[in-house]
């Protein structure tokens, strides 16, 4: 009763037929850059991967030149670590050195690697726009009353999509205008939240348009050939009747 079954994204990539939404699909990347970069990697997914929404080759160059978390290299010569400007062959850089750096920063949690997200979680495009757009509300007093070692502890936010509730995340989209969108659109926390959520529909699966249309073929194929087996067995069968 206080844990609640995600709200419907309205993903354009929902369902059947469904496709991406490019210039929602950019957005979603925008906010990605701007807010869930500063904690979270997406291991699977290169710069270059973005040519796939539409940025040309100078573009990508140039947002993974200036791209505010680095990649971690280590000196041959000496052994020392430091970190180089990020080409279109690198993968989405985690901010923390390692998983005990990223737990320090964050009350003991390790902020997920982000890029299968959509498909780790069930009925995951949903559950993320839920989550950072319409999460992080006042525990309910009822919750508390009930059973009161539920109450949020310091360091953690109530989120009553978090199947845990309590959630180690401080809320990361907090107000309207927040992300200044280069297609002009209005930045209100639902919509961040709705865009944020197709990006990583996409980073889950890039190939889903594809399996889409294949899905498609193979239903009419099928269709056709129910026809087709049905025309042959009467063939096959008309002289013993
Ligand atoms: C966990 C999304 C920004 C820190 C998560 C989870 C998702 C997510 C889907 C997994 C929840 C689960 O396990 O079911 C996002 C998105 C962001 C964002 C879409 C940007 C809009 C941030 C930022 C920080 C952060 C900026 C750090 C300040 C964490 C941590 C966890 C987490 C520590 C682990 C929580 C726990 O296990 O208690 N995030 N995040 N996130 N995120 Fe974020």
């Amino acid at each position: 009763e206080f844990h609640h079954h995600p709200l419907d994204a309205g993903l354009s990539s929902a369902g059947f037929f469904g496709k991406f939404d490019r210039r929602q699909v950019q957005r979603g990347f925008q906010v990605y850059q701007e807010v869930c970069s500063a904690c979270h990697s997406l291991k699977y997914v290169s710069f270059r991967d973005l040519t796939q929404l539409g940025y040309n080759d100078a573009e990508v160059k140039a947002i993974a030149k200036g791209w505010k978390i680095e990649q971690p290299t280590i000196n041959p010569d000496t052994g020392e670590a430091s970190t180089r400007p990020n080409v279109p062959s690198d993968r989405f850089p985690s901010p923390f050195a390692n998983d005990i750096a990223a737990r320090a920063a964050n009350n003991n949690a390790l902020p997920p690697d982000l890029s299968l997200m959509a498909k780790a979680r069930h009925d995951g495009a949903n559950y993320i726009y839920s989550l950072v757009g319409h999460g992080y509300v006042a525990q309910p007093a009822e919750l508390i009353r009930k059973f009161p070692a539920s109450k949020t502890p310091t360091g953690l936010h109530y989120n009553q999509y978090f199947a845990n509730l309590n959630i180690a995340m401080p809320p990361p989209l907090t107000q309207d205008g927040q992300v200044t969108y280069a297609d002009g659109t209005r930045a209100s926390v639902d919509q961040m939240a709705k865009d944020v959520s197709a990006f990583l529909t996409w980073t889950a699966e890039p190939r889903l348009e594809a399996r889409h249309a294949a899905g498609f073929g193979a239903v009419v194929f099928l269709i056709i050939f129910c026809f087709l087996a049905w025309g042959a067995y009467q063939n096959v069968w008309r002289d013993l009747k």
